[in-house]
């Protein structure tokens, strides 16, 4: 016992010794930027996560801009940070090329999403994945999506009216974007097998917001947990759907796992090599982080905003229903790509609320070489982390107006300041009927759309 009480008080001591010793003095005389690298490991993971989860991560991130200024240092998610925040620092990271700055993740979301993924490949490979997602991303690939998308979406409505009462918005976009993901993009129809993918992904995501500590009961154990399952079941599918392509039954057309699974890479000497398992499940699952979030927080979003603003919910129901009206003189189909076309004020609503909360608070890059950026050093090897500022200042708003007189008047494109606030507003739901849904409005008036105060703390808790 005294023998690991003796090694414990000197191994903390050592630990911490090294960490600042490695943190703070490796890059004396760099002129690295000011800030806190916080606890050793977790560095300031948890209060940056706490904040996250109650939607004050801007309010982090000002804290410290407040202290240091606009560029500073931090730890986050297992790696030396450099939070580069404001206009410049923006133009900084999307302009910056692969030799400088590199679209890698924090090491613990490498271990939960893959190393193969998306957002860590490069050169021919990053290409090759690129090229299957866009094909089937671009908008000649979405208008075939359109008419699933829109009985999917009538179904799971109508469906959850019958069983529910009270439609808790959060949830159910995060099921409904999870199954749209899964069916149309991925080719997977099995609902027990999506139900458990769905389980598996939800406790995959808390760790993608969670302290990266891999210890019994921690978010991240259960996210590796989670990611192991997920890859048992992904190869599985993959068993399956490579039979059905030698059989011809599906092709590299048909979504984005099969075709993923038939890309190959041309090289020089006309050898060609196709994706392994290991890469195809870690592009299934960054793909699926990708989507699903990002959507279902779009969603939640606009719903809110409808929900709260009568003059918006007014116009967007408007342009809904002469769109509808138009449709029951000449068919009686499904949603067409020419009707999405037409949903222009519903469109800017939305773009609208993406850029008051983008749904993506944020990302990080990896330096590839020692840069100088702000008069401070970053070191090779550190991650800078931008974030996507909603609510832009009177400021930029000023040059926003400027620039918008070159696109149009911004006034007119963008739809009023919420006036009211109503806990919930009956109707909303019926803006995604048809004609075979009109004699479902009188029930759909007895549903109550929940609307949310916090709808990124509901995502995140999910
Ligand atoms: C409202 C919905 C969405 C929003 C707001 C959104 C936002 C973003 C942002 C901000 C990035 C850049 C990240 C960075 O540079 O650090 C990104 C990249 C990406 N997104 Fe989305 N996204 C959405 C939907 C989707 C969907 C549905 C998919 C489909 C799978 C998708 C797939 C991707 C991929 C593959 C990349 C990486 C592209 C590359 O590195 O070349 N996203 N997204």
């Amino acid at each position: 016992m005294l023998v690991l009480i003796v090694a414990v008080s000197f191994a903390f001591p050592a630990f911490f010794f090294y960490y600042y010793y490695y943190y703070g003095h490796e890059h004396h005389g760099k002129n690295v930027p000011p800030g806190s690298f916080g606890f050793p490991v977790i560095g300031e993971s948890w209060s940056y996560v706490q904040a996250l989860k109650e939607e004050r991560g801007s309010e982090w991130i000002q804290k410290r801009v407040a202290m240091h200024g606009n560029v500073f240092k931090t730890s986050l998610m297992g790696s030396p940070t450099v939070i580069v925040t404001g206009r410049p620092s923006n133009k900084f990271v999307f302009s910056a090329d692969d030799e400088t700055l590199s679209v890698k993740q924090p090491p613990a979301v490498v271990m939960l999403a893959g190393k193969h993924n998306i957002f860590e490949l490069t050169g021919p490979r990053y290409k090759l994945v690129k090229s299957v997602v866009l094909s089937f991303l671009k908008p000649e690939a979405l208008q075939e999506y359109i008419g699933p998308m829109d009985s999917l979406v009538k179904n799971t409505v109508k469906h959850t009216m019958k069983v529910k009462d009270t439609i808790h918005i959060v949830p159910f976009m995060k099921k409904l974007t999870f199954n749209l993901t899964c069916s149309l993009l991925f080719g997977l129809h099995d609902e027990p097998t999506n139900e458990a993918l769905f389980d598996d992904f939800s406790d995959l995501f808390k760790g993608l917001w969670s302290v990266p500590l891999n210890l019994p009961g921690t978010a991240f154990r259960r996210a590796l947990r989670a990611r192991s399952r997920i890859a048992r079941r992904v190869v599985l599918i993959i068993k399956g759907r490579r039979e059905k392509i030698s059989e011809g039954v599906l092709s590299a057309k048909s979504d984005m796992l099969s075709g993923l699974l038939a890309v190959e890479e041309e090289s020089t000497d006309s050898t060609s090599s196709t994706l392994s398992d290991e890469e195809i499940i870690d592009n299934f699952v960054a793909l699926m982080v990708a989507s699903h979030d990002t959507t279902a927080i779009l969603l939640s979003l606009l719903v809110w905003k409808l929900a709260r603003d009568p003059e918006v919910y007014q116009k967007v129901s408007q342009e809904q229903t002469a769109i509808i009206k138009e449709r029951h003189e000449k068919s009686k189909g499904e949603l067409t790509w020419s009707e999405v076309q037409k949903m222009k004020y519903t469109w800017r609503v939305a773009q609208e609320m993406m850029r008051m909360i983008p749904p993506v608070f944020g990302n990080f890059r990896k330096a590839m070489k020692d840069i100088n950026f702000g008069g401070y050093n970053i070191p090779k090897g550190w991650q800078p982390g931008w974030e996507a500022k909603g609510k832009p200042s009177v400021e930029a708003r000023k040059t926003d107006g400027e620039d918008n007189k070159m696109s149009g008047k911004r006034e007119e494109q963008e739809p009023p300041r919420q006036k009211t606030s109503p806990e919930e507003d009956v109707h909303l739901v019926s803006l995604a009927l048809d004609s075979t849904m009109v004699k479902e409005k009188e029930k759909l008036k007895k549903v109550t759309i929940v609307t949310i105060r916090n709808v990124t703390k509901g995502i995140v808790d999910r």
